[in-house]
């Protein structure tokens, strides 16, 4: 067929919009992928890894975004958690406003970052304070639980089955929205509920839920949770004992949040997780005494069987105590579980993003990182970005080379470690070298520690004898593993990456190395060859 030049020209016109719209629609899907044990969050069809900041919770509303994204560009962040709040999406029933989720979908991509979206649905804390006005004024028909006198509590009932639905419904609505308005991938990942379970009581009394807890467990939790049990079909008292109550709110409570989960997954399969308020995980308490029934660390293996859809349940980490901090990231990083710290805080814990890092961490993300709150008047001759430093420091050295640390990190040649008091030096094996790390050491006295624990550091092996470094107040040294040999630098180069090639900016030689390789509070990124003699 001939085709004339206006012919020719439409035809062009098409094929190139055709084009240009395939471009954008087939950006690969965020996925999850597990390799040798690790894990990594492909973005764009590569290794990704969220350096991310969590407003606060009524942040999201569009009137509020601009004292939102001025806090995330002064950290850094490539990646922003933000809450879609169910009241707001599902105000009238079964009519679905998507205009907030449009309005954080425009505005993150004006400022280019991406968005882990947080479903504030049926769970909130462990209450139901974001479900729709209408669900509210009909609690018979949304029912709270019931405590053993049968009072209501202040938290939904995961028996609550016209809630369920509901929930099922609205969040497939706002994930199918997803899948049309966002070919781009802005959205990564998405939290279902947040911290789901419930404070105060152990678990639901409603009839429903106590003809459950007197039946047989069903045989998958118990091979998750490996009981061996006298009879073949105990119930949950017969077969948790003391934990009974709270085994039994997580399975009731996993399979509600797994069920909304499944429900969005099934219109559009983007990564999904859950998070945890913790428990203490070396002093626990008893059950009641934290929250009952959300992903904590002694029944993830009831989450995971009773919730396949969710990929990740993830802790948010709020604790002081760095011995519990580094147990917490050890607990969720499991052969089934890759670590995400969607939400953390407090004084002096930015640096265990390294520690994080070190056990294979896909993100991280320190909560109510904005200007929504009005400080106390004390404060207020404080500079505002005086709470945001310690987390913004993270991103502004890893941030130009998050790719080659996730992928270096999911390869399996990365390691990192943050200081603990009264632990002066930390040795990283690498096969024909150890990388030896110490804090608060000057010239040739010995290290005697940072008055305040402040150090951290990455490691990775690019080649055999040649090591990316990168930290703040810390010394890094390398040892040959065979000790009747001597180390000595053959080159060590600052730089940076750009566009994922390192780019030379100096050698370091001379002061700068007799002591070993020393960084200060300046983001300082090194690639180390070594020798021996
Ligand atoms: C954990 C919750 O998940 C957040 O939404 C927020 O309430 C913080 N606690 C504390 O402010």
């Amino acid at each position: 067929m001939r085709m004339t030049s206006a012919v020719l020209t439409a035809f062009l016109l098409a094929t190139s919009a055709a084009t240009l719209h395939a471009q954008v629609t087939e950006r690969p899907l965020p996925r999850l992928v597990k390799k040798d044990g690790r894990f990594a969050l492909f973005v764009d069809g590569a290794p990704y890894l969220m350096l991310g900041a969590q407003v606060h919770n009524s942040s999201a509303w569009p009137g509020m975004l601009p004292k939102v994204w001025p806090a995330m560009e002064y950290l850094n962040v490539n990646t922003v958690e933000i809450p879609v709040y169910w009241e707001q999406f599902e105000a009238r029933r079964g009519q679905f406003d998507y205009t907030l989720i449009d309005t954080l979908l425009r505005e993150a991509r004006q400022h280019r970052v991406h968005l882990v979206l947080l479903w504030f649905g049926t769970w909130k804390n462990g209450s139901q304070h974001y479900t729709p006005e209408w669900m509210k004024r009909e609690p018979d028909r949304y029912p709270h639980m019931v405590d053993k006198n049968g009072h209501a509590v202040d938290s939904p009932s995961p028996y609550a089955t016209a809630a369920l639905e509901a929930d099922k419904t609205a969040f497939t609505a706002f994930l199918r929205h997803l899948k049309v308005a966002d070919p781009e991938r802005t959205v990564i990942l998405v939290q279902v509920e947040n911290e789901p379970g419930t404070w105060g009581r152990v678990r639901d009394y409603s009839p429903a839920a106590q003809k459950l807890f007197e039946a047989p467990v069903p045989p998958e939790v118990l091979s998750a949770m490996q009981v061996k049990a006298a009879s073949p079909s105990p119930n949950w008292q017969e077969a948790f004992g003391p934990e009974a109550e709270v085994c039994f709110h997580a399975w009731s409570v996993a399979r509600y949040v797994g069920q909304v989960a499944a429900a969005g997954k099934a219109v559009y399969p983007l990564p999904l997780y859950a998070n945890a308020a913790l428990r203490d995980p070396l002093k626990p308490g008893a059950p009641g005494t934290y929250e009952s029934g959300g992903p904590t660390d002694n029944v993830l293996a009831i989450w995971k069987v009773a919730a396949p859809a969710l990929d990740i349940l993830a802790p948010d980490i709020y604790e002081n105590d760095p011995v519990v901090y580094l147990k917490v990231l050890e607990l969720y990083h499991r052969a089934d579980n890759a670590l995400f710290v969607p939400e953390t805080g407090g004084p002096g814990n930015a640096r265990f993003f390294f520690s994080a890092l070190g056990l294979g961490a896909i993100g991280f993300s320190p909560f109510g990182m904005d200007y929504t709150v009005t400080r106390a008047s004390a404060d207020a001759s404080r500079p505002r970005e005086e709470f945001l430093a310690p987390w913004a420091m993270n991103n502004r050295l890893i941030g130009p080379m998050q790719r080659e640390i996730a992928r270096l990190n999911f390869e399996g040649k990365l390691q990192a470690v943050a200081e603990e008091k009264g632990k002066i030096t930390q040795t990283l094996a690498f096969g024909p070298w150890n990388a030896v790390v110490s804090y608060g050491a000057r010239r040739n006295n010995p290290a005697e520690g940072n008055p305040e624990p402040t150090g951290r550091v990455l490691v990775a092996q690019l080649k055999e004898n040649q090591f990316l470094v990168a930290g703040y107040f810390c010394r890094v040294d390398f040892r040959p593993a065979d000790a009747g040999r001597e180390r000595q630098f053959l080159r060590v180069e600052e730089g940076t990456y750009e566009n994922g090639v390192f780019k030379f900016l100096r050698i370091w030689n001379g002061d700068e190395t007799d002591w070993g390789l020393n960084f200060g509070e300046e983001p300082v990124v090194l690639r180390v060859s070594l020798a021996t003699y």
